[in-house]
């Protein structure tokens, strides 16, 4: 039981001791205890004025009478300030909080829901390599995924790799045309570097000579058709582009449970438009290509197979839905898009809808702003694109120049990165400045990594000193120590709200806090050189079990923790 759901019980057993009456749902109003007032949780007892026909002062003041006498030591003392009744905690009660959770080693887990929730993130296309709207993209994914975990979902994390289409066709007729036969190994470059290098070379030759495009175009047609060739050249730069994501993804710490290839679910999608087709819930143009009228919807008429029978981004997703649908028993469908989407997923939706499926009403879009430059917004042909390993490289080696050991100079700087993006509103632009954003004080990840770093090193003092015994639990808490044992109360809801609101940005906020909270303590009050052995042990369980809440905390971003720094 919570410390509200305690107080809530013993205040409704005390007005209707008091005044013979039932409280009901609602009428028990607590709230954290203003900083002005002494106390830790205040009782509103307005509601009960009425019914006690006593001035709000006196109404205060026999409740709280009441509840010192019947609250089994749970209430030290209270103050009732007109008809605000402030209740302070007894320190018993915040030491045994704090025993408990050092008894869970997976505190702020909630119970399992037995419910199935498929998150998909990343889906790139295959025709250039990631760049600082995937990172975001992977980043929020990755942490949606953890933080739904420890809210109890059963999870499946996928992936959906747009790997045929007329953008594939172009970066494979620039390298063809212009490439000489280069490959990964011939060049020294990262697969989907070098692939991503033809898409650029397709645009500029195509502006010399227009006619490109259609050769691109007859090139989808021949893939389509099972053409050996196109289908051979296809697989080939294909996995030269998995082999460069592969490292990506590893770098940057995500992975998947089941990942889908448009190229094995677009021929579902064709099939599922032509069944409609047939069905009456679709037409056919003039030129021979396929539409949904979604008018009464409110929306537009929307293209799901081209003149030419080729299929267009919409109609795969149709497939891929469809097909997630049968493999797994999924509850909830989560697709982390790009807010530019926002229309495609809508249409979505109502196709799915229409096409019999009852889970196209329940779809969700995870809908995230975009990441912009200081110079503007980020687009691929702009040349602004900031590069996913670029990027993640230049980030490790700043934080190299701090800390000499690679490993921890590869965590900090990913914590750094990775802080930066997720503490913003996910629903938010956000401006990556890569000169000047990445801080390494502040609210910033390094701040609560090297706070961690720092509990780490004195519990290892400790041990070596042998101080870790346990030493029971009495006496007074200071304030600085209370305040760090309230923080760590709040770790569970602080998980529950970020599940509810999809908001890695929440916990990001509370690892904050936490870590404020500790370096204030830590500042203000000795661990290891208190004379007093039982302060000594209550300060060295504290420290022990924020260290725990941070790491459990900035595990749900994706961001490790360094022993020492
Ligand atoms: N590959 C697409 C792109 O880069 C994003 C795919 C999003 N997921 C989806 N199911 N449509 O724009």
């Amino acid at each position: 039981m919570t410390l509200e759901q305690q107080i809530s019980e013993l205040a409704k057993g005390a007005v209707k001791a008091l005044y013979g009456v039932e409280a009901e749902e609602g009428q028990i109003q607590l709230q954290k205890t203003r900083p002005e007032f002494e106390g830790n949780i205040t009782m509103v007892v307005f509601p009960f004025v009425k019914i006690a026909r006593k001035a709000p002062q006196l109404v205060g003041d026999e409740i709280g009478q009441w509840l010192m006498a019947n609250g089994q030591g749970l209430i030290a003392k209270y103050n009732a300030v007109q008809g605000f009744l402030n209740l302070v905690i007894d320190d018993g009660f915040w030491m045994k909080q704090l025993e408990a959770i050092d008894a869970i080693e997976d505190y702020g887990q909630q119970p399992s829901r037995n419910k199935l929730m498929m998150i998909e993130y990343s889906s790139p296309n295959t025709n250039k390599p990631l760049h600082l709207g995937h990172v975001r993209n992977n980043l929020l994914g990755y942490s949606i995924a953890q933080i739904q975990k420890a809210n109890g979902w059963q999870i499946v994390k996928t992936n959906i790799v747009n790997d045929r289409g007329i953008h594939i066709c172009k970066s494979m007729l620039a390298w063809l045309k212009y490439g000489n036969g280069e490959t990964p190994e011939s060049s020294g470059k990262k697969g989907d570097h070098l692939v991503g290098d033809y898409y650029v070379r397709f645009d500029v030759e195509n502006k010399k000579d227009p006619t490109l495009i259609e050769e691109a175009q007859e090139m989808l047609r021949k893939w389509e058709a099972n053409d050996p060739e196109v289908r051979a050249l296809w697989a080939q730069m294909n996995e030269w582009v998995y082999a460069g994501f592969d490292e990506t993804y590893r770098m940057l710490g995500v992975d998947f449970d089941k990942i889908y290839y448009e190229s094995q679910t677009y021929l579902e999608g064709k099939s599922e438009v032509e069944k409609g087709l047939a069905a009456g819930q679709f037409y056919r143009g003039e030129d021979g290509s396929v539409w949904a009228d979604l008018t009464s919807d409110g929306l537009d008429e929307k293209l799901l197979l081209r003149s030419d029978g080729t299929s267009v981004y919409m109609t795969q997703d149709i497939g891929t839905a469809k097909i997630r649908f049968q493999d797994y028993p999924i509850d909830k469908m989560v697709y982390v898009v790009g807010n530019e989407q926002e229309y495609h997923f809508q249409v979505l939706s109502i196709l799915l809808d229409r096409l019999g499926f009852p889970f196209g009403k329940e779809l969700v879009h995870f809908s995230y702003g975009m990441v912009e430059l200081p110079n503007g917004k980020m687009k691929s042909r702009e040349g602004t694109v900031v590069d996913a390993d670029d990027l993640m490289a230049k980030m490790i080696e700043d934080a190299g120049e701090m800390n000499k050991d690679p490993e921890v100079a590869r965590m900090v700087g990913l914590g750094a990165l990775k802080y930066f993006i997720l503490k913003v509103d996910p629903r938010k632009n956000m401006l990556f400045n890569p000169a000047e954003s990445i801080d390494f004080n502040g609210n910033t990840g390094p701040f609560i990594q090297y706070t961690y770093a720092r509990i780490r090193s004195v519990m290892r003092k400790a041990e070596e000193l042998g101080e870790l015994r346990d030493m029971g639990l009495l006496g007074k808490l200071e304030e600085k120590e209370l305040a760090l044992i309230q923080r760590l109360c709040e770790y569970p809801a602080t998980v529950r709200t970020a599940g509810d609101e999809f908001s890695p940005a929440v916990i990001c906020n509370y690892a904050y806090a936490l870590a404020c909270d500790f370096n204030s303590f830590y500042h203000d009050l000795s661990i290891l050189n208190e004379p007093d052995v039982t302060k000594r042990s209550l300060r060295l369980l504290l420290s022990k079990n924020v260290a725990k809440v941070l790491k459990s905390a900035m595990n749900l971003l994706g961001i490790e923790m360094p022993e020492r720094m």
